[in-house]
């Protein structure tokens, strides 16, 4: 058996920079026709020029792949418009971290108060630039995202014109949200619509499955099946592949972030196949971004085969989520 994609996106990815980009960044370009790249490096891309430079680096580390980065730029409440007129068609949209909250997120956002936000926010809708939300408080960590919702309703209310994403939900109360306002959006990843926080914690900790936010509950997850596997006009897939090195992982103090890249496709395949919609697979992974970013990706087809696929232990110093087992789909490279 075999499905053919086309033009598969991923519209939440952590490519890193220097070696880390390098290893990577051609695993995404191997699955994927484009994704949305996020900014969250050290220091965070904050400048045209920034946007531009790394924009290059990801070029040169794809090689001649056809993949288009779709760059982002770390949310600052000091952005003003001229600034985002000049910035505006090297992006495709800005992303807004609370500060502290996750992987470099420092330079974050720490007053959320609408009006301390609203003359970027205003600015960004007048120009049509979607706004990418990582939701979470600082309060407990399996309510943080659930806390945040009041603060995405406020903003929806305000700037309807504003494309608002929810990055990566986790919870029935942000797929709730989500159905109130005309203007959210949300990305659900791999590793979400596949465990809950029994896999990270419930047995032997497994560092691997360590991300931000956290996964939830059984009712979350089946909430977010339930949206991705009819694939709803309101999401789409943002694997959130979030690369960290082993040391980092394997460690007290252990970094967040589940790397998904290389066996996202496979793996959502294998889930959808499952649950016998494997044709809503080519609008959750592609058709719904065009929409919801309006976008025409480049045009590429991805091929998959329906072979056992194991998964290799590391990517260079990279574990990738199931790394060692096997898989019922495989990319045909
Ligand atoms: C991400 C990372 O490592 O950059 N980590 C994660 O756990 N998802 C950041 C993020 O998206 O929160
Ligand atoms: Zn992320």
């Amino acid at each position: 058996m075999q499905l053919t994609l086309q033009s598969p996106l991923d519209m939440h990815l952590h490519l890193r920079d220097n070696q880390m980009l390098k290893t990577v960044a051609p695993l995404s370009a191997a699955s994927f026709a484009g994704a949305l790249v996020m900014p969250n490096l050290i220091p965070p891309i904050t400048t045209k020029q920034m946007v531009q430079e790394y924009k290059e680096r990801i070029l040169e580390a794809i090689d001649d792949e056809v993949f288009k980065p779709y760059m982002t730029l770390f949310f600052r409440p000091e952005y003003d418009y001229e600034f985002l007129e000049q910035v505006k068609d090297d992006i495709l949209a800005i992303k807004l971290y609370p500060a502290g909250i996750t992987t470099n997120s420092e330079d974050g956002v720490d007053n959320f108060s609408v009006d301390a936000l609203a003359p970027t926010l205003e600015a960004m809708s007048e120009l049509g630039i979607p706004l990418c939300v990582h939701g979470e408080t600082n309060g407990f960590v399996m309510d943080r995202e659930a806390e945040f919702i009041p603060i995405y309703e406020r903003i929806a209310k305000r700037f309807p014109d504003l494309t608002i994403i929810m990055e990566h939900i986790t919870t029935k109360d942000a797929v709730d949200a989500l159905m109130r306002y005309e203007n959210l959006y949300a990305t659900i990843t791999l590793h979400h619509l596949y465990i809950t926080l029994d896999d990270v914690a419930g047995g032997l900790l497994q560092p691997h499955l360590f991300c931000k936010p956290i996964a939830k509950r059984p009712e979350d997850r089946m909430a977010l099946r339930k949206v991705a596997f009819m694939a709803h006009e309101k999401v789409m897939f943002g694997s959130d592949s979030a690369p960290h090195p082993r040391d980092k992982k394997e460690a007290p103090g252990c970094a967040a972030g589940v790397f998904t890249a290389p066996i996202a496709l496979p793996a959502l395949a294998q889930l959808f196949e499952a649950a016998g919609v494997l044709e809503n697979l080519q609008k959750f992974v592609s058709d719904n971004a065009q929409k919801i970013y309006a976008i025409t990706p480049p045009q590429k087809e991805v091929r998959l085969i329906k072979e056992p696929f194991t998964v290799p232990q590391s990517y260079n110093d990279v574990v990738p989520m199931f790394a060692g087992k096997e898989l019922t789909w495989r990319v045909d490279a």
